[in-house]
């Protein structure tokens, strides 16, 4: 066997596939974005949009990608090559690689580092400095302005990526996965049991969910469903294909999927159940994204009865969301680092955990009031730019042409992949068949100029 052959990892048994890839689906979008698109969008009509698309967009791609992956057994640059595809299709792998690997986890360890800080500081000085939003704000601001701690932070989260992805797959990630994964849903019950206990919670409840139904006119809500279902699943961006390389050739990919994408949806809905009632019967405003997240909650918890052990479980359960899917964009940039330079993992690990983390120093030291950067036309600091750049642009490209590959030139392949070569009962090909070659593509394309004419 070469030194790449037995750098192969294998996942140990399906229910440790399935909480790595749920790992990676479960992250910071499922936590400051989704509960604030349901808001923002009427509701639970929101949720029903979003469930129709998780289901025939999402899915179908998710499946598309985890069989290409387990066919090729590659990462994903390698992948087209070991498929006899034209040379064209490792465009996919690339865009992947690079957007996955490097862009967008160079800003997500800075986050990933903001969490450990907020889980220490839960337990000392935060809930005091919180007492008021302003206080708030300003703790926040303290801590992203001092350049030094934000690297120092942001280097412990990426060791501790570093460290899991050494383990290898089965021992390494997988193992990891089966910790978290469990402690994240025990936490994230408790915080739901936690809000629904506050006074007056209901109102809170009705605001999140109360269905306005008027809002289904609006494009807008059909694009963030999409969006929003594509960054919460992990696709385009090579996780699900370098995961899909490690399955068993036994195992059941439909299945599978249908788990990942079932319960990366339950945590997001979940977690807005613990989050908007209590932020809106505190009288603040549930907005998306880091200032939802480390400014509004604090000042939540502050007026929370045992506010200080519900903010150390809050940001314990988002550093475990943000530490698997880091670990899931990490073994794209280890994957390829192995199997193009012919590295050995310890090394690819060092040199790539050293290049990711070089990039995101720059996101880290962009908030200590760095000059904003001129990008397609916008004014944005790195982090942002990256951000955009990463979610906006090159992922909806990839899984454009995974779904376009998939649909259109490899499809009898996929579905022996799919059906295990025939072996197993695939009830809805049809509808998979025509998602893959037509609903998803026009959708993803949508997505696509919405995001450039915005
Ligand atoms: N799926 C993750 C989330 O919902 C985000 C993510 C995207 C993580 C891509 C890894 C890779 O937050």
């Amino acid at each position: 066997m070469s030194a790449h052959g037995r750098d192969k990892g294998r996942w140990g048994n399906r229910f440790g596939f399935i909480l790595a890839a749920t790992g990676s689906a479960v992250g910071l979008g499922n936590i400051w974005r989704f509960p604030y698109l349901v808001g923002k969008n009427g509701g639970a009509v929101f949720l029903l949009v979003y469930l129709l698309i998780v289901f025939f967009v999402g899915l179908p791609i998710l499946l598309a990608e985890l069989s290409v992956g387990r066919a090729a057994r590659k990462a994903p640059v390698a992948i087209f090559r070991a498929l006899r595809a034209h040379p064209a299709w490792s465009a996919i792998g690339w865009l992947g690689t690079i957007t996955g690997g490097f862009l967008i986890l160079s800003y997500y360890n800075v986050i990933g580092g903001w969490t450990i800080r907020y889980v220490i500081a839960s337990m000392g000085s935060l809930m005091d400095a919180a007492s008021t939003a302003a206080g708030s704000a300003a703790f926040f601001g303290a801590f992203v302005g001092n350049s030094g701690h934000v690297v120092f932070y942001q280097i412990l989260f990426m060791g501790i990526v570093m460290l899991i992805v050494s383990g290898g797959i089965e021992k390494g990630i997988e193992r990891a996965c089966k910790v978290m994964m469990p402690l994240l849903f025990g936490i994230l019950l408790l915080l739901i049991l936690r809000s629904a206990t506050l006074p007056n919670v209901w109102a809170g409840f009705e605001f999140y969910l109360k269905p306005d139904w008027s809002r289904l006119s609006d494009p807008g809500l059909y694009l963030d469903a999409l969006g929003q279902a594509f960054y919460s699943l992990s696709l385009g961006l090579g996780i699900m294909l370098t995961y899909g390389s490690y399955i068993g050739k036994d195992e059941r990919i439909p299945s599978a999927g249908v788990w990942t994408a079932g319960l990366d949806t339950l945590v997001a809905f979940l977690a807005g159940l613990a989050i908007v009632p209590a932020v809106f019967v505190m009288g603040f405003k549930p907005d998306a994204g880091p200032s939802l997240t480390f400014i509004t909650l604090p000042a939540v918890f502050a007026r929370t009865p045992a506010g200080m052990y519900v903010s150390f479980a809050f940001f314990l359960f988002l550093f475990f969301a943000a530490v698997t899917s880091a670990i899931s964009l990490f073994e794209v940039a280890v994957a390829f680092a192995v199997e193009r330079f012919g590295l050995r993992r310890p090394a690819a690990i060092g040199l790539m955990g050293l290049i990711v983390l070089l990039l995101g120093g720059y996101s880290a030291l962009s908030l200590s009031g760095q000059p904003k950067i001129e990008f397609f036309g916008k004014s944005k600091d790195f982090l942002d730019a990256m951000d955009y750049l990463g979610n906006d642009i090159l992922l909806p490209s990839g899984a454009f042409l995974l779904s376009i590959f998939v649909g259109w030139v490899w499809l009898p392949q996929a579905l022996g992949e799919l059906t295990n070569g025939g072996t197993l009962a695939f009830v809805w090909e049809k509808a998979w068949i025509w998602s893959i070659r037509f609903i998803a593509p026009l959708a993803i394309a949508l997505i696509f100029i919405n995001s450039l004419l915005w």
